[in-house]
């Protein structure tokens, strides 16, 4: 026997300090306990010893063997472990640190200036409905007094559905949603998007929203209109500002104006802004015309009120000077993030 068991085994403990991956461990086992390994050799070799060693030589073998065997097996898991805990490491979660910050979003514009008038109005009492953006012909045209002939009804104008239905053109017919499903006192405001086919320029868009305005009760006269509207535009734009109403013409109010104003930019003086007058057209008011409050079955001889329709866009481009009504539909973030 050229080499003897605890020689094998001094070299084994050699090598297996050394070994780093799980194949080293295979490649040690593969030498020493293999089929053709240096300790199977030695075992096989036995009959090659003398009788009177080889009880000795056999158990010295055997312990070899085994303790060879256990310092693969033991190294493996200990490998086994320090790789388990090097991942766990890697990827440890530190709950303390500080988290990533998200930025912070902002209201379009134009919802802010949605908010802005319904706050207005619910601080004068008004309550808020909404109407459907799909609408009946009825609804839009027909019940709110517009002549069979009336101009907006034409197909290159408004946007039909069936030829009972369509994109509403304006919010108006949440008037008549509000006063067939509903009793006076009426007082409510509806903002939502409204529809028309025009072509895309400076000032207008085939969609765009209104604030309508409906208040019915007992009693009601132009002076109401005209307090209500004034303090609306004092609340909206300053106190500074003034307003005066001009004789106008909708089907579903009699009568009809429009109120102008005071420029906000210039007060009055005229400039760029209100194009020299002094004036800025701010919206469409007036009376409720009787057939309008005879849809809803309401006794037009007790019952009067006026009624309101405003551009929420034009609204927010003369409070911001917005100068192309396209900037508010093309989701440029360097946009909006102006009105944080
Ligand atoms: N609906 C009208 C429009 O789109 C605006 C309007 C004018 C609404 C007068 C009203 C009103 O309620 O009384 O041009």
């Amino acid at each position: 026997m050229d080499r003897r068991p605890e020689q094998i085994l001094d070299e084994a403990k050699d090598l297996l300090a050394e070994a780093k991956t799980e194949q080293d461990f295979e490649t040690a086992r593969i030498r020493y306990l293999g089929k053709n390994g240096e300790v199977t050799a030695l075992l096989k070799s036995m009959g090659a010893v003398p009788a009177e060693e080889r009880k000795e030589f056999g158990k010295a073998a055997n312990a070899v063997k085994q303790e060879i065997g256990e310092l693969i097996s033991g190294g493996k898991a200990a490998l086994a472990q320090s790789l388990r805990a090097s991942k766990l490491m890697s990827e440890r979660i530190d709950v303390t640190e500080p988290g990533a910050e998200l930025p912070f979003g902002t209201l379009h514009p134009i919802t802010q200036t949605i908010d802005e008038i319904s706050r207005i109005f619910m601080g004068l009492g008004y309550s808020i409905t909404e109407g459907p953006e799909v609408e009946t012909v009825f609804n839009n045209f027909d019940a709110l007094n517009a002549a069979p002939n009336h101009p907006s009804r034409d197909l290159t104008d408004t946007f039909y559905i069936t030829e009972d239905t369509l994109l509403r053109t304006q919010t108006s017919p949440v008037q008549i949603r509000t006063l067939t499903s509903s009793e006076p006192p009426i007082k409510v405001i509806s903002p939502g998007r409204c529809f028309r086919a025009d072509t895309p320029d400076s000032t207008h868009s085939p969609m765009f929203h209104q604030v309508e305005g409906l208040l019915v009760d007992e009693g009601v006269t132009m002076a109401d209109l005209k307090g209500t509207l004034d303090a609306f535009a004092k609340r909206m734009f300053g106190e500074d500002a003034r307003t005066k109403f001009r004789p106008h013409f909708f089907p579903f109010t009699e009568p009809s104006a429009e109120m102008d104003m005071s420029c906000f930019v210039c007060g009055g003086k005229g400039c760029r802004v209100c194009k020299g007058s002094g004036w800025i057209e701010i919206l469409g008011c007036g009376m409720v015309h009787p057939n309008v409050l005879k849809v809803g079955g309401l006794d037009t001889e007790r019952y009067t009120g006026f009624a309101f329709g405003m551009g929420v866009e034009r609204i927010a481009m003369l409070k911001h000077g917005i100068g192309d009504i396209r900037l508010f539909y093309e989701n440029d973030i360097r946009f909006i993030e102006q009105f944080a």
